[in-house]
């Protein structure tokens, strides 16, 4: 077992909360439905569409259902890493707290089944909307690449995105009445099984800073800065891409300056999105205030400041 103590009650917790709320795809998600296209899909707290004044309101229902269904998609690869490096975590328990394996092993099969939500929504996405979308990045070749990156950096990339899931679906998800009906169930039924995630996460991630040395943790804020610039890089890729799509399966043309706000306007609301809005909830920064040092904090947010507008 490591340096620190399991907290066994917390974790019975997190199974006690998880068989509460489980839900199945479906029976309580789909229910046989499709996505209401005559809606938008990511409300504008996250999609940022309005700061767009030349768009008609049906192109702004239409550039929220392209970045919607590229969130649905996120969501889906992100979870590719974060599954398995719960699993990994679980190692640490197979012959010590059985309690804690039972928890992880759920958060782990619980991932699984939201890979699954969002490659059903997207498949429901493409049913309805403009042939062209492409979705690049593959789960496996991200979840290789973060996966290699110290624990301690994916843990807190890992606790960064399941905090901020919480905070999106209820200051944005939750009060918008006006978004498509199954698109706000699909990320209401996520965040409930999400909520215990996020605790697990804290857990884990304590356990794994406990470990490090001054030295190894340094090293580790120097990936959680590259996982974070890679995050970025995906962004730019899908934003671009993203952009094109919409610009292209539109019915009239966008000028060339219009076209350039659209794609800058996409990044911006993509880095909004993925990484600025989940850097500045409270409870992840004090986390991360606690565990490293003045100097490390400046160095993550001058990586930060680019992104930020
Ligand atoms: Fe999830
Ligand atoms: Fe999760």
């Amino acid at each position: 077992m490591s340096l620190t103590t399991v907290n066994t009650e917390r974790y019975a917790q997190c199974i006690a909360a998880s068989r509460r709320v489980r839900w199945d795809i479906d029976r309580d998600v789909i229910r046989a439905r499709r996505l209401d296209l005559s809606k938008p899909f990511l409300p504008e707290g996250l999609s940022r569409i309005g700061r767009l004044e030349f768009l008609t309101p049906t192109e702004r229902v239409r550039l929220s259902q392209v970045q919607g269904r590229t969130y649905a998609n996120m969501f889906g690869l992100v979870e590719r890493f974060i599954g398995i490096q719960m699993l990994s975590c679980s190692r640490r328990h197979w012959f010590g707290d059985q309690v804690a394996l039972e928890a992880l092993v759920r958060f782990s099969d619980e991932e699984l089944k939201h890979q699954e939500l969002f490659r059903r929504i997207e498949r429901l996405a493409a049913d309805g909307m403009a042939p062209g979308y492409a979705f690049a990045p593959t789960a496996n070749a991200v979840a290789s690449q973060v996966l290699e990156a110290s624990t301690w950096a994916v843990l807190a990339l890992t606790c960064h995105i399941e905090l901020f899931t919480q905070v999106h679906y209820r200051q944005s998800i939750e009060p918008s009445a006006d978004i498509a009906e199954l698109y706000r169930d699909v990320f209401r039924y996520h965040w409930q099984e999400e909520s215990q995630h996020v605790i697990l996460d804290e857990l884990e991630w304590a356990c794994e800073n406990a470990r490090l040395t001054p030295r190894a943790r340094d090293a580790a804020v120097d990936d959680l800065i590259a996982l974070v610039g890679a995050i970025d890089h995906i962004l730019q890729q899908q934003a671009t891409a993203d952009a094109h799509y919409f610009a292209h399966s539109n019915p009239r043309a966008f000028s060339t300056t219009e076209a350039e706000r659209i794609a800058a306007g996409v990044l911006d609301a993509y880095r909004w999105q993925y990484i600025v809005s989940g850097m500045q909830v409270p409870r992840f920064r004090q986390t991360l205030i606690d565990m490293t040092t003045p100097a490390q904090q400046q160095r993550i947010q001058a990586a930060l400041l680019p992104l930020t507008n």
